[in-house]
């Protein structure tokens, strides 16, 4: 708050563990307009050793991170994101939040009202929109009928609080949201747990009110990796691959049989374009326009009112998931 164009911006980061750690590489990288104060962690050593590894300070409580930056990013486990984000709010620190932004609605409106009425940044961390390939998807969807998102992560030995749904399916949640210009009517998902107490694998259905439908599938138990979404509209299909970041446009296909006295032979043609992307890291991209919108050079892509919703029609999922898995036996 109180910014001149041409002050850094202090940073501080809260939690460090994997995802924090990502947020320290990055902005220990971003000199312009940041000023990368240093971290809290409530394991010490987290702290420790990455303010070594970047040469900034720890600090031994949130109060002491907090009244020394301007802006915090925080990657603390999702069960505290509402505890944490509302603390940092209240202290009037322009807020970025890792993904989920909270695990209830009333507590996601309640961060995003706290942010609006103190005129601050709140930023959740959606990094897939900050994809180059993503920002090409939003230039070339124009009124899809059908999106089918796939992903599939191997199984991390970890002490999961949340289901493979809040961890991974909320990406391509909030990514057929901004795509489908129409709100959710019908949610029907399934999911399974395997290994931990959360559904480890989910697929849900979702019908909007314009007749669209998107059909997403997450796994955090597949022996590979792929992230991947299809999307249908008139005269074209669009193919992303998030991990590579390629786009291939299908258009005009045509189909025709050749009969000669042996045999009929089916011949498919399809022209293909492949879009050139900007393949920029993207949690830089994100990180970037924090600092952005907090400087007031540009304003937020995602809006609280995005968050919101995204959150809502997850927990919808998750909620159509539990019905039928308490039918079901826990192994
Ligand atoms: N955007 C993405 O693609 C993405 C990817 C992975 C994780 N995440 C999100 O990042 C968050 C963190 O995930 P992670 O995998 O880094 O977890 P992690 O367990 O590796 O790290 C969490 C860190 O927070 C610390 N911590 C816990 N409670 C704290 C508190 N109250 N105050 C300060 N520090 C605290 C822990 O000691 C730990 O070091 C999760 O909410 C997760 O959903 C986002």
């Amino acid at each position: 708050m109180g910014l001149n164009s041409n002050d850094k911006v202090k940073v501080g980061i809260i939690g460090v563990g994997k995802m924090g750690t990502y947020h320290a590489n990055v902005l220990s990288a971003l000199n312009k307009d940041v000023e990368f104060v240093g971290v809290y962690d409530i394991n010490r050593k987290r702290s420790e050793i990455i303010a070594r590894r970047y040469n900034i300070k720890y600090f031994e409580t949130m109060d002491d991170i907090l009244e020394n930056v301007d802006a915090v990013c925080i990657a603390v486990p999702t069960k505290y994101h509402f505890e944490v984000a509302k603390k940092t709010l209240e202290e009037d620190k322009h807020t970025l939040l890792e993904k989920p932004i909270a695990r209830t609605v009333e507590e996601a409106r309640e961060l995003v009202k706290i942010a609006e009425e103190r005129g601050l940044i709140f930023q959740v961390g959606h990094v897939e929109r900050f994809k180059g390939a993503v920002t090409e998807l939003r230039k070339i969807v124009n009124d899809p009928y059908l999106i089918e998102a796939r992903r599939l992560s191997p199984w991390i030995n970890k002490d999961w609080d949340t289901g493979v749904v809040l961890d991974l399916m909320i990406h391509d949640i909030d990514i057929v949201l901004s795509l489908i210009k129409s709100n959710v009517v019908h949610i029907d998902a399934v999911g399974k747990r395997v290994k931990s107490l959360y559904e480890d694998v989910a697929s849900a259905l979702l019908q909007f009110e314009n007749g669209a439908i998107a059909s997403i599938t997450s796994s955090r138990l597949s022996e590979t990796r792929i992230r991947a979404m299809a999307i249908s509209q008139d005269k074209a299909f669009i193919y992303l691959n998030f991990e590579t970041q390629d786009i291939n446009i299908y258009r005009g296909a045509s189909a025709s049989f050749f009969v000669s006295k042996k045999e009929i032979t089916y011949k498919h043609e399809t022209i293909v374009e492949r879009v050139l992307v900007q393949k920029e890291n993207a949690l830089k991209e994100e990180l970037v326009h924090f600092i952005e919108c907090i400087k007031g050079e540009t304003k937020p892509i995602i809006t609280g009112e995005d968050d919101v919703k995204t959150l809502s029609v997850t927990i919808d999922i998750i909620k159509s998931i539990n019905k039928k898995m308490a039918k079901e036996r826990v192994w």
